[in-house]
């Protein structure tokens, strides 16, 4: 199955300085992803983690980058029907610049305009909740101590229509 109808480079935005493409993730790529995500979580993914969601064929994993390299990624796996958001994150000295929402409005663009989607977030990442509830995603449940590291809760949120975000 073809991943998607997106072409390579997927977005690029020249108002953010500097200017941020989206693209497909590589495995070259891993390396620089593995340094955003360790600076970024608390129990970050490991190297075979992100193997093994990029050799999912029916995946969709974005990139974002500058002349300068790595600045963001995105991870989304199918199952059955819906997407789940496994993984975002972004270079932390590049946030707040529309990033995130450029890889999720990348997202959406190749999954096309019937997807669904679900994703679990700590309970106590508000930057991230409120990003997700501008894109429309409304919470959905807890998981009870779902982050074995402090024992938190996760909140279940899900998508049905994405929400145009002005970005
Ligand atoms: C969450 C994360 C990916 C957002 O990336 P980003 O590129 O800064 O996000 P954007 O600039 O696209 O912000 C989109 C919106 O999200 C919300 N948001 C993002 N960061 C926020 C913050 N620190 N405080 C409050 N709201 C925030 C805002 O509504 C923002 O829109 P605005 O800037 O116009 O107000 C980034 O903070 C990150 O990498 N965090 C660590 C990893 C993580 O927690 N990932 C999510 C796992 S579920």
């Amino acid at each position: 199955m073809r991943r998607s109808g997106v072409s390579e480079t997927v977005a690029t935005r020249s108002e953010v300085d500097p200017p941020v493409r989206i693209r497909r993730l590589t495995y070259s790529d891993l390396p620089a992803v593995l340094s955003i995500e360790r600076r970024s979580f608390p129990t970050p993914w490991s190297l075979a983690m992100f193997v093994l969601e990029l050799s999912k064929p029916s995946g969709i994993c974005l990139a974002a980058t500058t002349d300068r390299g790595m600045v963001g990624y995105l991870i989304c796996s199918r199952y059955a029907d819906v997407w789940h958001l496994m993984n975002v994150a972004v270079e932390p000295d590049m946030r707040r610049q529309g990033l995130a929402t450029m890889l999720m409005q990348g997202l959406f663009d190749a999954a096309g305009p019937d997807a669904r989607y679900t994703l679990e977030v700590r309970t106590s990442n508000d930057e991230a909740i409120t990003m997700y509830r501008r894109f429309g995603f409304r919470p959905a449940g807890r998981r009870r101590r779902y982050y074995h590291d402090n024992g938190e809760d996760a909140l279940i949120m899900w998508l049905d229509a994405p929400a145009a975000v002005g970005a």
